[in-house]
């Protein structure tokens, strides 16, 4: 069990999704750095179940207690606890699932892995809830990095075959990043939304789910954070985007689309503008050699569909030994990517800013 991440802004999360709550210890937020809990509500709202149509009915206040570390909207330089109580668990719902495996969760996984002591309400441990905390954390990374000029923001990608415009990889306004992260559905071209809620909703109609794509953007990101092999801007963010449940692919720039260019064309031509090198194309999404090169940091972050869907599925009995039919009732989100949204902002803020304290570590004075 690994519930920890980081050498310089350090958190450990806790928890499960039908227990009392969840949460999160963060350690090295530096002494001084302003905490707006009203911004902190306004991130962990976007992420919240029980707002939109495309989420679960499962409805939660997700307001952060700050138990530690936090005095009079400054944090102290000691470790930040921040628990998030949990009030709209229907744990019967899970009653007739035990020993029944969800196809796509992580049921079976984590029956071997944990020889069945595992809490298997809600997914226990495994469930999106999890990302929760992250989006404090995120929170308090994306306002440390505001200070230092860094805007970070995304929008849906896609949702099935229903695509947003893509953001300018060049040039991503930072107005446009701001307005995308203030979104419960952050779209680019607000007329796709009624198209890809529609597909949503004929998937939850016949009882499926659906998956999708955030893309998301940090300007302002200056060259030089990150470093070559384990500490690569690439590593360091996927560590944390393979963390968020229900992730199955992280690109950066082109990604995979990349192998369809010559190198003449997969190459971001270098030249100098007011006297400051940067390039003409963001093929590599701003990291080379693992490294920030001043160019806007762009990722795309592929979710699968929900895994607990209501359509009858061939699975097995663990009690009996036997194939079975499982229908799952309950409450489940038909489509996670719309919260998911915020949850990528703030993992690649907490990356940035885990590699630029570690940049400051290891820089020649
Ligand atoms: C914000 C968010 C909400 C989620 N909601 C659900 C849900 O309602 N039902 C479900 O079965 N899975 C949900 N998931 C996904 C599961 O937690 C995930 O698929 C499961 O733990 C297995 O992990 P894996 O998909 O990474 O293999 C959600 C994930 C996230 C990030």
């Amino acid at each position: 069990m690994r519930g920890n991440f980081g050498e310089h802004f350090r958190l450990s999360i806790f928890g499960e999704s039908h227990g009392p709550g969840i949460g999160i210890v963060i350690d090295g937020i530096p002494a001084g750095t302003p905490i707006d809990e009203d911004e902190i509500a306004r991130f962990m709202a976007r992420r919240a179940p029980g707002r939109d149509p495309t989420a679960t009915a499962r409805r939660e206040e997700d307001r952060v207690e700050i138990l530690s570390g936090v005095l009079d909207g400054h944090a102290c330089g000691t470790p930040v606890c921040g628990l998030i109580r949990n009030t709209g668990m229907h744990s019967g719902d899970y009653r007739s699932l035990i020993g029944r495996m969800r196809p796509g969760h992580a049921d079976y996984a984590g029956f071997i892995k944990y020889g069945g002591f595992n809490d298997p309400r809600g997914g226990g441990h495994f469930s999106g809830r999890l990302t929760a905390p992250l989006v404090f954390a995120g929170s308090i990374a994306r306002a440390i990095l505001r200070e230092r000029g860094i805007t970070i923001g995304s929008h849906i990608e896609r949702i099935g075959p229903v695509h947003d415009a893509p953001l300018d990889p060049v040039h991503p306004a930072p107005a446009l990043l701001d307005r995308l992260s203030a979104s419960t559905f952050p779209l680019i071209d607000p007329t796709v939304e009624t198209d890809m809620r529609r597909h949503v909703e004929e998937a939850k109609a016949v009882l499926d789910s659906v998956g999708g794509c955030v893309e998301c953007a940090a300007v302002g990101v200056p060259a030089g954070i990150g470093s070559p092999f384990f500490g690569s801007v690439e590593s360091v963010f996927s560590t944390l985007a393979f963390s968020v449940p229900a992730v199955k692919a992280v690109e950066f720039g082109d990604g995979t689309a990349i192998a369809d260019l010559p190198g003449s064309q997969a190459n971001d031509s270098m030249t100098y503008s007011d006297g400051l090198v940067t390039c003409l194309t963001n093929h590599n999404g701003g990291v080379t050699g693992g490294i920030t090169n001043g160019m806007p940091v762009l990722v795309r972050v592929t979710l699968k569909p929900t895994p607990s869907i209501s359509r009858p599925q061939h699975t097995v009995d663990l009690n009996t030994g036997n194939d079975t039919t499982l229908e799952i009732h309950g409450r489940h989100d038909p489509c996670i990517v719309p919260r998911a949204a915020v949850v990528i902002e703030s993992i690649l803020a907490i990356a940035l800013l885990e590699l630029s304290m570690d940049d400051a570590a290891t820089r020649p004075s």
